[in-house]
């Protein structure tokens, strides 16, 4: 299934898009079913559409918020995503802490398996999939050149090239039946990415569809120079 490429002109304005478009869901998933079941990206690039998410109205208390992957660190460590996330975005609105899920990587990653495994059987499948795309192609911590077991639903890293090496992250099972999917790729670093995923090669960022196919939000920074939609 083939993604669906939005370009922006600049970093901020693919934040307020992905922001208004995780409103929107948050929307239309309270509507149907009565909550909003989210899987957050880590690294940097979504830090921005999170800080914008600080400042909007929504049905705080109906959201449900897991992530796609943690690095082993202590759980207060400013590297972890769900830091991330707490500082620029959780911490500034009413989501119940009870309904935040953040991956406990901090007691290893085998354990940390075990214990998020329950939680993702329970809650898939999920509404929305935000994740972030590497320089290398990866995304989540699915890491090029690591076999992808189509089956899995979290996965333990130990072998992560981006550090640290020991990571946790949801398989592609858990990734691929969420009713959406959104990749949000900013920045000339990740040019050489874009480039080989729209030449079909086999990244792992290439292997997350949902069901709907994935919706890609990048910047023009992030265009390779022979991109045609
Ligand atoms: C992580 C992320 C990872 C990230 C990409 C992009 O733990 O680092 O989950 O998959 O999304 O590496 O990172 P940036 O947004 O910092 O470029």
């Amino acid at each position: 299934m083939t993604a669906n490429w939005r370009v922006y002109d600049d970093a901020g304005a693919v934040a307020r898009a992905v922001a208004d478009h995780m409103l929107a869901a948050a929307r239309e998933a309270i509507a149907r079913r009565g909550r909003f079941k989210l899987v957050l990206a880590g690294g940097t690039t979504p830090a921005m559409a999170y800080r914008l998410l600080s400042g909007a109205e929504a049905e705080w208390d109906k959201w449900f918020v897991y992530f796609g992957d943690e690095r082993c660190l202590p759980a207060d460590h400013p590297g972890r995503n769900s830091v991330m996330a707490h500082e620029n975005w959780l911490a500034h609105v009413a989501i119940p802490s009870a309904n935040v899920f953040p991956m406990p990587a901090e007691l290893g990653n085998e354990a940390a398996v075990a214990q998020y495994l329950p939680l993702v059987e329970a809650a898939r499948p999920f509404d929305l999939v935000l994740l972030g795309m590497g320089e290398d192609g990866h995304t989540a911590s699915l890491f090029p050149g690591r076999p992808l077991d189509e089956d899995a639903l979290v996965v333990a890293v130990n072998d992560a090239p981006k550090p640290p090496p020991c990571r946790v992250s949801l398989g592609l099972a858990a990734l691929n039946d969420a009713r959406e999917v959104l990749i949000i790729v900013t920045g000339s670093g990740k040019r050489d990415a874009v480039r080989r995923w729209r030449a079909g090669e086999d990244l792992p960022v290439a292997q997350v569809n949902g069901s709907r196919g994935a919706a890609v939000y990048m910047d023009a920074a992030a265009l390779p120079e022979d991109f045609e939609d």
